[in-house]
């Protein structure tokens, strides 16, 4: 398995930069209430949670995980920042609810963590930081109880390729994978706060429909279903608008085109 640790270690640095900002900028009041912040596309697609234990990769500052645990799962969440983990046990505890987090880089989880799990779990900007989807989805048949499934839901691969700073659909970037990560310069607005300009540079990978699913094929996971969305939880392009529970879309005309997918296997 090839490991980036500059880029790894470089993102580690900007994780924990935007956990600061995240714990003051994200939407997780609902949790502290005793409600949850998980959108009604997951819940549908993931359906009953109750008493199954299940483990979120790349969990960030756990308000997803929290979620889950909200709805009756026993969560495990797994993130290489201890900056956002502490972020989520903070709140986790003003929340009270019962959650593990473990700091780990995917890669290194079977050296921590032993069990396996009902669900593996993992959603929304997760794979762009990750140089080995093949190692990932190791990781992920590594942690499934016989009979559990895998669920995730993610930006579709089609959406990166267009720029980001112009108005309307503009081809920029490849769609397929490079080994080589993309590094952006600091400078650019946060996605969660847009007063606040990140002052770390990251090392992003993209990879397409055909290497995530390969990926989970080659070890030996059986794809249930593929469903892609014309929907997106944040304003991804200039041009997006936003269009109820927590979801945006493209204008009229050209909004007939994949923002996300979801997927689960067994
Ligand atoms: C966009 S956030 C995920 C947000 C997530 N949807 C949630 O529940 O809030 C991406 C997360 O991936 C984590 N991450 C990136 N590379 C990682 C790796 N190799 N191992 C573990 N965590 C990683 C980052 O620290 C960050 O918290």
């Amino acid at each position: 398995m090839k490991r980036f640790f500059r880029a790894e270690n470089g993102n580690r640095v900007y994780w924990d930069e935007l956990a600061v900002v995240h714990a003051e900028s994200a939407d997780y009041e609902e949790l502290i209430k005793g409600g949850h912040v998980m959108d009604r596309i997951q819940t549908g697609e993931v359906g009953e949670v109750q008493n199954r234990s299940l483990l979120h990769l790349q969990c960030h500052i756990g308000t997803d995980t929290l979620s889950w645990a909200r709805l009756g799962a026993e969560v495990t969440g797994v993130d290489f920042s201890p900056v956002s983990l502490q972020v989520a046990e903070t709140i986790a505890r003003k929340a009270g609810l019962n959650a593990k987090f473990i700091e780990s880089s995917i890669y290194d989880l079977p050296n921590k963590l032993k069990e396996s799990f009902d669900i593996v779990y993992t959603s929304i900007g997760v794979l762009c930081w990750l140089s080995d989807l093949k190692a990932w989805a190791g990781i992920i048949r590594r942690y499934l109880k016989p009979g559990g499934f895998f669920y995730m839901m993610e930006s579709h691969p089609f959406l990166c390729v267009f720029d980001d700073e112009s108005d309307g659909l503009t081809v920029r970037y490849p769609y397929f994978h490079r080994e080589a990560p993309y590094e952006w310069a600091a400078g650019y607005e946060d996605y969660s706060n847009s007063d606040y300009k990140v002052k770390s540079p990251t090392w992003e990978w993209q990879w397409s429909m055909g290497d995530i699913l390969n990926a989970l094929i080659e070890n030996g996971l059986e794809i249930n279903f593929l469903h892609e969305h014309a929907v997106i939880p944040w304003k991804a392009l200039p041009c997006m608008i936003e269009c109820g529970d927590g979801f945006w879309k493209l204008p009229e005309g050209i909004d007939n085109l994949p923002l996300m997918f979801s997927l689960r296997a067994y």
